[in-house]
């Protein structure tokens, strides 16, 4: 199998590097990449990266990322987080080939409780929401055979996250102030990436599986439950804070207002996923908690 595998150097990029590698000949490229144009702000250049690579698979983990930086800048948001995987899919169905791509919980409204299926109608709040459900869309208008992985709150080990900015303010400060009111679930990057692996290796042999699903960790938390679990393993663990677990402070969403309006509920259901592909979906604390165990240990 040869993988073309776009924005090797992401958070969920930098792992799918690992985990796609026993699945045969990788090409991974960076938006600066100088072998081949593979920079998303121009999406048209793409699709001759794809016919030079002739691959069975393109994985996409390239987005713009940059939620409220994309209100601003709504024009370069929707060429990144559609135009451009538009360009792939229609690439990919050119060559018979799968294309997976990776989009979010910000393409709902996260108005009521429960957690959202595949089928669930979309209401996306912000330019970043939008830009991805044009992306999906566009995938999915084009006919190629695909795996949509809508995820949220990912996290990795590598490169700045929300855990680490905790541990770094929790040594600075006696107290902290964490939205409470945006619930969802922690998902490793690490995690996506093997899910992916695991997926694409089953779509293969069995194409009726592609599709669009939910992939996140189990459980669920908010933002200041988040901040707590992690400065009460950091703790445990002997690092010296001056933030106490109590001191943690729950706050609204409106307490820290954004460019951007962001869900409230990201509860997002992945039975599909794990009845289709036989997988298993570790609790969201399984994965903080080694991710925290590798950077407490540098
Ligand atoms: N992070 C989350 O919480 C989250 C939640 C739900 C869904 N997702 C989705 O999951 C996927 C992976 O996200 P992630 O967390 O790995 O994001 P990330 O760490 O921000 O990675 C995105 C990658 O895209 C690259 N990129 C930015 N502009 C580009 C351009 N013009 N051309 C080519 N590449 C460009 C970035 O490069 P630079 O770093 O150099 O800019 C980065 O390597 C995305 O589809 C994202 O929408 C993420």
């Amino acid at each position: 199998m040869r993988i073309l595998l776009l924005g090797k150097g992401g958070q969920v990029g930098w792992e799918l590097q690992r985990s796609l590698a026993p699945l045969g000949e990788l090409v991974a490229l960076d938006f600066d990449s100088t072998e081949r144009h593979a920079d998303f702000s121009r999406p048209e250049g793409l699709a001759a990266t794809v016919q030079a690579v002739r691959p069975d698979v393109i994985v996409n983990a390239a987005a713009h990322t940059a939620v409220d930086k994309a209100e601003s800048e709504p024009a370069l948001a929707q060429a990144i987080n559609a135009t451009a995987p538009g360009v792939l899919a229609r690439e990919a169905a050119a060559l018979g080939a799968w294309l997976v791509h990776y989009s979010t919980d910000y393409v709902f409204d996260g108005s009521g409780e429960a957690p959202r299926d595949e089928e669930a109608p979309t209401g996306p709040l912000s330019v970043y929401g939008r830009t991805k459900l044009d992306g999906e869309d566009a995938i999915r208008a084009s006919g190629c055979r695909h795996l949509i992985f809508r995820t949220s709150w990912v996290y990795g080990a590598r490169g700045g996250n929300f855990a680490k900015t905790m541990l770094r303010l929790a040594a600075e400060r006696d107290r902290l102030t964490v939205i409470d009111d945006q619930i969802g679930a922690p998902t490793g990057a690490d995690l996506l990436a093997d899910i992916t692996a695991h997926a694409l290796r089953a779509a293969s042999r069995d194409p009726s599986l592609a599709g669009t699903y939910h992939a996140v960790a189990g459980g669920q938390t908010s933002w200041h439950g988040y901040a707590r679990f992690v400065i009460g393993f950091a703790q445990a663990r002997g690092l010296a804070l001056k933030t106490a677990v109590d001191a943690i402070e729950p706050v609204p969403t409106t307490a820290f207002p954004t460019p951007a309006r962001r869900p409230l509920n990201s509860r997002l259901s992945t039975a599909r996923l794990r009845q289709r592909f036989g997988l298993t979906l570790p609790e969201w604390q399984v994965g903080v908690e080694r991710m925290l165990t590798e950077v407490l240990d540098r």
